[in-house]
């Protein structure tokens, strides 16, 4: 009888035990789906994704190296776009409250990469008829640029 009892009281300790498991692995899978939506929140845009740049925070606004952008912009963009009038291309003065930095850096690094795959480039192609092609321009040149933009909105 006693061995009887004995048997009843680690079957109920197991049982407990084992729901216990069930409970913390529940929770173990509502934070997994927690991640997962937060993983989704956090994803890349279209832009980073193609890349060469995947981030681009605009600290405060720097002149000296907008001037820098400015004379790079008259030099190697202006046969194409204006700032407040379409040219080949579209009006570029306040381009950065319509598109990410990432977009814009992008667009002028990677051109081709764009419009193979980004819909909002895609779908300025339809409208402008001529592709946007690559112009060999260095990051740091394009940085500047997208600084004087910034400064032209
Ligand atoms: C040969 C003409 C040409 C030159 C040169 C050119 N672009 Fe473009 N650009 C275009 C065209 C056309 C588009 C519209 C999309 C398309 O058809 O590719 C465009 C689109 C863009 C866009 C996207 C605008 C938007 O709203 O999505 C940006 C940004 C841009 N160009 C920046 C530049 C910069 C900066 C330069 C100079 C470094 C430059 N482009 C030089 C023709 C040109």
């Amino acid at each position: 009888m006693k061995i009887a009892r004995l048997f009843l009281a680690l079957f109920v300790v197991a049982a407990f035990g084992f729901s216990a498991c069930g409970g913390e692995n529940t929770e173990g899978t509502d934070n997994a789906a927690a991640d997962s939506t937060m993983a989704m929140e956090a994803a890349p845009s279209m832009e980073a994704q193609i890349g060469p740049v995947t981030e681009l925070e605009l600290g405060a606004y720097d002149a000296v190296l907008a001037a820098t952008g400015e004379a790079a912009f008259t030099a190697k963009c202006t046969a194409c776009h204006g700032l407040d009038a379409k040219v080949i291309g579209p009006a570029l003065g306040g381009v950065l409250d319509r598109r990410s930095p990432v977009y814009v850096i992008n667009m002028i690094l990677n051109p081709t990469g764009m419009l193979e795959s980004h819909p909002d480039a895609q779908a300025m192609l339809a409208e402008y008829a001529v592709p946007m092609v690559p112009l060999g321009i260095e990051e740091a040149e394009a940085r500047a640029i997208v600084e004087f933009l910034r400064g032209e909105g």
